[in-house]
């Protein structure tokens, strides 16, 4: 099949068989082809809208050793951090001064915020601000626990699935994590009534396309409102030290293929496309991507959310970045938009 019937195929019928898949992903076609018709789908779905989500990080701390992240528990060097209930409502509060409506509450899986603690910052939220979403992103908890924080008012949860594939989650992961366990969360958050984010990691150590259709296939299952992807970074004090970055090309193919499988998906332009390469998040944009998350945590803080090496916005505060985002959005063709934004299913 040509490139163009192939593109036409994974528009119209929403899928391809794996080996048309795998030539989207590793073959030697105009990729122009691709990039267009996905920004065409988003332009059908959500013209040049472009939702802000607001990241606040708000723990480094966690409990897990998975070898590719930079605050893993194992990273003795880690500068670890916990943001107090009222700091984190600051950050909200300077945020909803910035026009966010939407917040995302990320942080590692720390011990400390248990059920209690954070269902009283998340209702905290709500209350100062109730015409916003909450959204959490702080791993892997029990379904009662997912339960209580959907009570206590928060509504989407990000929690990527990493790798669909068993053997390749294993070499990802200490043994004592697993993906039946992680995808038996993001099943929990479904059934509970949260708006739910997957997503994984593009070249990742030991990752082969095989793994990358296995992602795709399950997306199609969990069919997610979000899907965040960014390519592997390497961090210094990780197990992965010496392992290569991820693609930046690869990222973006995929980027085009997530918004042509998944027409309606809020896709992110990721911190970690913009870090690999400076104009990666405007580049994600235009290959179908429709959603940036500017960081509001506290300038003092950001350089310790240090998940790989060379993160970008650690020294800004969040109204530089806000304005900084802004401008690239719009430069790259976008409109930022000030609203919760919405899927549309
Ligand atoms: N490179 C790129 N992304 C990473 N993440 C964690 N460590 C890295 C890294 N070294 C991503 C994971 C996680 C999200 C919060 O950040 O996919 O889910
Ligand atoms: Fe943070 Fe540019 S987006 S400084």
């Amino acid at each position: 099949m040509e490139i163009c019937e192939l593109v036409d195929k994974l528009e119209n019928t929403r899928d391809l068989t794996d080996s048309e898949l795998k030539f989207l992903l590793e073959g030697d076609y105009d990729v122009e082809i691709l990039r267009s018709r996905a920004d065409i789908v988003r332009q059908k779905n959500y013209g040049r809208d472009v939702f802000v989500r607001g990241l606040i990080e708000f723990t480094n701390y966690c409990k897990n050793g998975c070898y590719y992240c930079g605050i893993n528990c194992n990273n003795k060097d880690a500068n670890r951090y916990r943001l107090s209930k009222s700091e984190i409502l600051e950050c909200a509060d300077e945020g909803y001064e910035l026009g966010f409506r939407t917040y995302v509450l990320q942080g590692g899986e720390d011990p400390y915020f248990t059920d209690e603690v954070l269902c009283d910052i998340v209702s905290s939220i709500k209350s100062a601000h109730p015409d916003c979403v909450v959204t959490l992103s702080v791993g892997e908890r029990s379904r009662e626990s997912y339960e209580k924080l959907y009570e206590a008012g928060a509504r989407r949860y990000l929690l990527r699935h990493e790798t669909a594939s068993a053997e390749h989650y294993g070499k990802l992961h200490p043994e004592k994590m697993s993906l039946d366990n992680r995808m038996k969360c993001l099943w929990d958050l479904k059934e509970i009534g949260y708006q739910v984010g997957s997503g994984f990691m593009v070249g990742s150590p030991y990752q082969t396309t095989e793994c990358l259709l296995e992602d795709l296939r399950f997306l199609q299952s969990l069919s997610p409102d979000m899907i965040g992807i960014g390519p592997f970074i390497s961090h210094e004090k990780s197990v992965f030290a010496q392992f290569p970055n991820g693609s930046v090309e690869l990222t973006l193919r995929l980027i085009s293929i997530l918004r042509l499988m998944f027409p309606y998906a809020l896709i992110p332009a990721t911190t970690a496309l913009g870090t690999l390469k400076a104009d990666g998040r405007e580049l994600g944009l235009k290959a179908g991507a429709n959603v940036v998350m500017p960081n509001l945590s506290p300038t003092a803080v950001r350089a310790k959310y240090d998940l790989y090496d060379n993160k970008i916005c650690t020294g800004e505060e969040s109204a530089q970045c806000v304005a900084c985002l802004g401008g690239r959005v719009k430069a790259a063709g976008y409109e930022i938009v000030v609203d919760q934004g919405n899927v549309k299913r």
